[in-house]
């Protein structure tokens, strides 16, 4: 096959040169000039091979040969009931945790990125979602296709994982995108797993595996399979040392779902979260544990982040945060010293800083606390990064009893937002927060006094929140009368 020219196009005005340069001759740019090949064709199995062949048979409900279907109101049955709407038609993976995440399953022609540092699990959550899928829906076929590891490599870790096929799962080790094709002609998978995009090199493009332009003409050429085979696909991204996924940042605008596995190093938890999703909410989390069978789904994760106590200790406090829709308590921990600097340090793990010497500078203007000549560390436990105001009374809370080296009660869990002006604020979905609380085992919970007063009566009714103080503070200065018994 005579393989297209290389030809190089300054990203600036759209020049065109057959060799790299550094300047631009037309615009004079510097280091404007990205590969840009023109697509020739190949001879392997052509997307438009495979198109052809799914197109009678999925996701072909609606005559499209005009291009276009016209908007008509919705239109109702015989007797006069709307005609149901079609709704996104989705597999179960059999994992709820990646079911949450995806907003109740895979789309059956979605596309899924999953992104993650080497060594967090990509491959063997994708594996255990292969069996989990099949199990879940009898008669599909799954191909799991690795750019990474040999047949035998795939099928050593999913018999360690104790995944047996039953004639529904199929690998491949391939990493020609349209080899690829031809065995998803044979196979008419309605799922394909491929491992890892920047391994995969299709011959319409002439750079290397893993460049800009490969890795954006891959991921394009899968978004026209998933679309137009109604066929869902899983791709899993590597990420760059500053966590996003490596290429070009088109590639994370093309997908329908965007994945990221994260963990912290010498922990042997996971959490899974969604940060775009076409079909569902983001900023959605699932907790699975590594261990020696694989993943395993953390259901109870707050019992993950909280320390088994029996006695409160300063300088320790619980938030209830909340991720996505799914609430979670957290320990957080305080450690105010006399600072031998001139500066003191505020240090935090978890938490911005920014938003610690904010809260530090609330709690000396409001409760006098003498922070000034003090070193301030904040850390949060079990490794878990927080973003929600939600937390902010906690933090105040932690930070109080350690400098005043008095215990919290046990069992106490504080949720608000601080203002500036020391005023305690309340946040959304208390509700949920105080179940989780109450679901814990949690006996007091302190709260904004602006939570909203219908809420707060369907608390103190609800039988659950009977058993619980609710302890309701305005201003952050309460905090001080609360606990002084
Ligand atoms: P892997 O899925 O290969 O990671 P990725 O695809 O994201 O690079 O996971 C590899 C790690 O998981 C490896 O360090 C060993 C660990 N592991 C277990 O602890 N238990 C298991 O059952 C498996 C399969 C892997
Ligand atoms: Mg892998």
């Amino acid at each position: 096959m005579a393989k297209p020219k290389t030809q190089y196009k300054c990203q600036n005005c759209d020049y065109v040169i057959a060799k790299w340069l550094g300047k631009c001759p037309s615009c004079d740019e510097w280091n404007s000039f990205i590969e840009d090949t023109p697509v020739a064709p190949t001879d392997g199995t052509t997307l438009a091979d495979v198109r052809e062949q799914f197109k009678s048979s999925r996701n072909q409900s609606e005559n499209l040969s005009d291009g276009w279907v016209e908007l008509t109101p919705p239109t109702t049955q015989e007797d006069g009931s709307p005609t149901p709407q079609k709704t996104l038609s989705r597999y179960s993976t059999g994992i709820s945790e990646l079911n949450r995440v995806l907003g109740g399953g895979l789309v059956t022609d979605g596309f899924t990125l999953l992104g993650g540092d080497p060594g967090i699990g990509k491959s063997t959550l994708l594996l255990q979602m292969a069996k989990g899928v099949c199990d879940q829906n009898p008669g599909i076929k799954v191909f799991y296709v690795s750019g990474e590891e040999s047949i035998d490599q795939i099928r050593g870790r999913a018999h360690r994982l104790g995944i047996q096929g039953h004639g529904q799962i199929f690998l491949g080790a391939e990493t020609q995108l349209e080899k690829v094709f031809a065995s998803i002609q044979q196979l008419a998978p309605q799922i394909i797993v491929m491992d890892s995009l920047q391994t995969f090199s299709t011959a319409y493009v002439q750079s290397a595996q893993g460049s800009v332009s490969q890795v954006r003409e891959v991921t394009a050429r899968l978004m026209t399979l998933a679309k137009t085979a109604g066929i869902a696909i899983c791709l899993v991204g590597h990420v760059t040392k500053e966590g996003n996924i490596a290429g070009p940042k088109t590639v994370e605008h093309m997908v329908d779902t965007v994945l990221y596995f994260e963990g912290e190093g010498g922990q042997s938890y996971r959490l899974l979260r969604t940060v775009k999703n076409r079909f569902g909410s983001t900023h959605e989390l699932g907790v699975f544990e590594m261990v020696g069978e694989g993943l395993k789904e953390v259901t109870n994760p707050s019992s993950l982040f909280l320390s088994e106590r029996t006695e409160s200790i300063a300088g320790t406090s619980i938030a209830a945060l909340l991720e996505g829709t799914r609430p979670l308590l957290v320990e957080l921990q305080a450690l105010v010293t006399p600072s031998g600097l001139a500066v003191p340090r505020r240090t935090s793990v978890g938490i911005d800083s920014a938003r610690i010497s904010l809260i530090a500078a609330i709690l000396e203007k409001h409760m006098k606390l003498p922070l000034a000549e003090q070193d301030l560390f904040f850390n949060v436990a079990g490794g878990l990064k927080l973003n929600e105001p939600a937390s902010d009374l906690a933090a105040a809370a932690a930070i109080w009893s350690s400098s005043q080296d008095k215990k919290l009660p046990l069992g106490s869990v504080f949720i608000g937002e601080l203002g500036l002006t020391g005023e305690v604020r309340r946040v959304s979905q208390s509700d949920s927060r105080v179940e989780e609380a109450a679901r814990q085992g949690f006996k007091t919970i302190v709260l904004p006094k602006s939570t909203p007063k219908a809420l707060l009566e369907r608390l103190n009714r609800d039988q659950q929140a009977k058993k619980i103080d609710l302890f309701l503070i305005s201003r952050i200065e309460e905090l001080k009368s609360l606990f002084s018994a």
